[in-house]
């Protein structure tokens, strides 16, 4: 199956009441593991590529890996999404390559650091809205900020300094027409999120929830979403890692969320510890070993793991024969006639 929008898999997703994993990828090894574990439990999915990513394998090997996985499992749909563009250039040059979806972080400057205004993030967003929709690719905005630096993105801080405003949220979607909404409610992209397991003072379902109720038709999402689980910690610090004691997300929260809108959730330290931890435990047990297939490939399937798992978790499981691609064409005549206005002042 040719990729398909990142609308319409959320839009099903929204049907079916489920959550779909965005997952980020570097490398062929970890784009690999999300297709095995997509076909081991018969999931749609997203593949994500930071602006990181997309420098370190140099955009076109991503690209063209990312196209090498739709071609040989054209039963699974796949979305590919740029994670947290940081401007205009970054999304028109994704989109002009084929992504199916961008995300554009106007909660920061273009410096990917320093927090913006709300008009200033209302203006960069729907600017890349406009040129999006007209080519009929999807575009997930930000209001609030999160926590936590990933890939040298972010505003570092607890996750909890720019929680989400409610109100902020509805005149944001309202003005932009984004399809999917980031927001902060506490988390924190990176593996140290909380020094203990999170509760409702530090994790706040609450607003999340709020939102939900007022923008029912834009697709909520959740970043800094690992669960950063011990085991994986465990793994990586038996081995001769330095990893502190830290907690994530806790799968429940995330269930939580899906029942209440969220239909995106974006998992990458859970898949780097687990790749980590396998690799760790090939060098300190065979260190006579230098063919990096004999790490690669248990670091490949520990990663396989973890998809498949939240996979499961999040509820896509099952849900890869459920429809079939529409075509880019649809949504580009979709959006200029109003049929996937996603505002909350949209006639439905
Ligand atoms: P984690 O660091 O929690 O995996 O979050 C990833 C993310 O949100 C990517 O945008």
């Amino acid at each position: 199956m040719p990729l398909v929008t990142m609308r319409q898999l959320l839009d099903e997703a929204a049907k079916g009441g489920y959550g779909v994993g965005a997952f980020n990828v570097n490398n062929m090894e970890q784009i690999q593991a999300i297709l095995a574990a997509a076909k081991e439990t018969k999931s749609p999915v997203i593949i994500q590529a930071s602006r990181g990513a997309r420098k370190y394998a140099e955009d076109l090997y991503l690209f063209h890996l990312i196209l090498a996985a739709s071609e040989l499992n054209p039963e699974i749909p796949i979305a590919m999404h740029l994670d947290h563009g940081n401007g205009f250039e970054t999304c028109k040059s994704a989109i002009e390559l084929g992504y199916t979806s961008v995300m554009m972080d106007g909660s920061l400057k273009e410096d990917g650091k320093t927090p913006t205004t709300f008009e200033e993030n209302v203006a960069i967003t729907k600017k890349v809205v406009d040129f999006a929709h007209e080519r009929g690719v999807t575009v997930e905005g930000e209001i609030g900020v999160l926590g936590g630096v990933e890939d040298g993105h972010g505003a570092g801080g607890s996750g909890l300094e720019h929680v989400t405003d409610p109100d902020q949220a509805v005149e944001f979607a309202e003005r932009t027409g984004v399809d999917a909404l980031a927001i902060a409610i506490g988390t924190s992209h990176g593996a140290y999120k909380f020094t203990k397991k999170p509760d409702g003072s530090v994790l706040k379902m609450d607003i999340l929830i709020d939102i939900h109720k007022r923008l029912p038709h834009t697709h909520l999402v959740m970043h800094g979403s690992s669960s950063v689980p011990k085991d994986l910690q465990d793994v990586i610090n038996q081995y001769g890692g330095k990893l502190k004691q830290t907690w994530g997300v806790p799968v429940e929260e995330i269930q939580l969320g899906i029942r209440n809108g969220v239909r995106k959730i974006n998992v990458d330290t859970d898949n780097r510890l687990a790749i980590t931890g396998a690799i760790r435990k090939v060098f300190a047990e065979t260190p006579e070993k230098f063919d990096p297939r004999d790490y690669m490939k248990p670091a490949r399937e520990a990663m396989q793991k973890v998809v498949a798992q939240r996979m499961t978790q999040f509820g896509q499981a099952g849900h890869a024969g459920d429809y079939k691609q529409l075509p880019i064409s649809e949504f580009v005549a979709g959006y200029a006639s109003g049929k996937y206005d996603a505002r909350p002042s949209a006639k439905k």
